[in-house]
């Protein structure tokens, strides 16, 4: 296991972080979101989504579907668990295909399923330190995890 932390003092920060993800992640990357609302979960999505080639408008648009999938460089899993009653719930989207397959996955509200997911797992944990600082602390479990790690620490 292998932590990291990365402190942004700005959103223009954030998005950099996020695009440099986005550049770096393989075939299999999983990838868990954790922190309160409004602590920039789904601005981070945004970034790395940029980083894989998609255009931020079509991540940003606003909707009810528990799974968008956009195709960049590599297929990207967008999943919003926020409303799920329980982890039933979403074994029941079928994610297994999603974890196990050559995409990206992007799981925000993730700690609730820690059971379902890979070992390999990227878990950033994002504090709020003040209105345009946020601190996100990146664990990873495995190679795929860690040498994004060892990528954003470069
Ligand atoms: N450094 C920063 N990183 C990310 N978001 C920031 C930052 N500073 C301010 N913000 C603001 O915080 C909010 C984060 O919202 P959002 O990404 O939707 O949160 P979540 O998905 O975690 O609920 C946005 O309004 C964004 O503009
Ligand atoms: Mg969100």
């Amino acid at each position: 296991m292998n932590s990291q932390s990365f402190q942004c003092d700005s959103l223009e920060q954030t998005q950099r972080l996020g695009r440099r993800l986005g550049k770096a992640v393989q075939p299999g990357t999983v990838i868990s979101l954790v922190g309160n609302l409004g602590a920039g979960k789904t601005q981070l999505t945004t970034a790395i989504a940029t980083g894989l080639g998609i255009n931020p408008d079509e991540v940003s648009s606003p909707t009810f579907m528990l799974i968008q999938e956009y195709q960049g460089r590599l297929p990207l899993y967008h999943f919003d668990t926020y409303r799920l009653k329980d982890i039933h719930e979403f074994e029941d989207l079928g994610v297994d295909e999603y974890f196990f397959g050559d995409g990206v996955c992007l799981v925000e509200w993730g700690d609730r399923f820690q059971k379902l997911f890979p070992e390999d797992l990227l878990r950033i944990e994002i504090q709020i330190l003040g209105e345009t600082q946020r601190q996100f602390e990146m664990t990873a479990n495995g190679p795929l995890s860690e040498q994004l790690i060892a990528v954003l620490s470069d």
